[in-house]
């Protein structure tokens, strides 16, 4: 992880690095169950290096509070770019094709149980093929990938733009934490 983290902090592999102040790793337990995955660094992230700490991040943080879920006790916060795409605009195709191997690597070395994505960006590079779906239609819904469990849900910057999506990513992370439990006990 340690090694990763060095490549990460200064890949110069796209576009990207020439622009960011800070590439952002991610964070959270080494072996955590869970991970989120977000869309990429924003200002505040760029800044300080760490992954949802802006304003999105706050509303992350304590929505997953609620649910019994934090960074610190089991979930790993990623991206799918480590570096900021200017003004935040959506990362481009080559950019995430460039960066995914390191997602790949972090997947594959903290083995999480569950994987939560936020948002169409993180759900349609994850997958690695257009959307067909809505994030609406299938957000919620489990799919089982190898050993894991795969959620999507809408980003917690969409709450910001219509709240009335709050509940639903509340909902989601709520599932979360009972499957955890859930594994946890069985
Ligand atoms: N939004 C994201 O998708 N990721 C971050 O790290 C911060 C905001």
């Amino acid at each position: 992880m340690a090694s990763l983290r060095e490549t990460i902090l200064s890949c110069q592999a796209c576009p990207l690095y020439r622009e960011r102040n800070l590439a952002v790793f991610g964070e959270g337990p080494e072996n955590a169950p869970l991970m989120v995955i977000g869309e990429g660094p924003g200002a505040k992230e760029d800044e300080l290096g760490r992954p949802f700490v802006g304003r999105a991040g706050k509303l992350l943080d304590q929505m997953m509070e609620q649910a019994g879920l934090s960074r610190e006790k089991n979930a790993f916060i990623a991206n799918i770019v480590k570096c900021r795409p200017p003004k935040n605009r959506v990362p481009k195709k080559q950019e995430v094709q460039t960066c995914f191997p390191y997602l790949e690597e972090q997947i594959e070395l903290v083995n999480p149980k569950l994987i939560l994505l936020l948002g169409a960006t993180a759900l349609k590079s994850y997958r690695g093929t257009p959307l067909r779906d809505k994030i609406s239609d299938i957000r919620g819904s489990w799919e089982k990938e190898n050993n894991r469990l795969v959620m999507a849900t809408f980003h917690p910057a969409a709450v910001f733009r219509n709240p009335r999506y709050k509940p639903f990513i509340e909902e989601d992370l709520q599932a979360i934490a009972d499957k955890l439990k859930e594994t946890a006990a069985g």
